[in-house]
């Protein structure tokens, strides 16, 4: 008899303080059962040891995407959060359609590194968070859910980071649930 199942195995890439790590664990708990970070001693390293989530390092360098993939052997679904790393082959053909990143931005406006600041630079009124699928290019991939954020006047790169941040807590949980129910329900 099969046993048909929605619990997933979900690894989390990062580079940083990891608090897009905290959002999805509190919401999905053991289905997160692995975090990878090219940076040693990094946030999100330490946040998943405390609640006893396997915590690995590897380091950027010769065949990372190759050592990366080699770690996801049982992994069904992996979640971008800050991974300031491109994912390359052969890691992006083996996990296509199942690897999600989050953006600071309204995707497709502001690709790229600190896209909060590029927005306030351009003198937009809003801005916002995209969680998408990633692909070969950088912030290109199909969207999943995007979150509005307004610009407010008085507002400095950090006060509207940490704005965005609070609305990626929100989207990224639930892009996730999103993408899991599209997925066979296997055993
Ligand atoms: C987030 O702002 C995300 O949009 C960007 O990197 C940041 C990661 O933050 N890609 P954290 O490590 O999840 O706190």
């Amino acid at each position: 008899m099969t046993i048909f199942s929605a619990v997933k195995r979900i690894a989390v890439l990062g580079s940083g303080n990891g608090s897009n790590f905290e959002a999805l664990h509190s919401e999905f708990g053991d289905q997160i059962c692995l975090v990878i970070s090219d940076r040693p001693g990094s946030g999100i390293l330490k946040k998943a040891e405390a609640v006893g989530v396997s915590a690995i390092t590897e380091k950027s360098g010769p065949e990372l995407n190759a050592r990366i993939l080699a770690r996801l052997q049982d992994i069904d679904l992996v979640c971008l959060a800050g991974f300031m790393r491109m994912v390359k082959e052969p890691f992006l053909s083996a996990f296509e359609k199942r690897i999600l990143n989050i953006h600071p931005s309204l995707l497709p406006r502001f690709p790229g590194q600190e896209a909060w600041k590029q927005a306030l630079d351009a003198g937009e009124d809003e801005t916002g968070c995209t969680v998408h699928f990633v692909d070969a290019g950088i912030d290109t991939g199909e969207m999943i859910l995007q979150e509005r954020v307004p610009i407010l006047e008085n507002d400095t790169a950090e006060s509207l980071h940490r704005r965005i941040q609070q609305a990626e807590h929100r989207i990224y949980p639930e892009a996730l649930r999103r993408v899991i129910a599209t997925l066979p329900h296997e055993s």
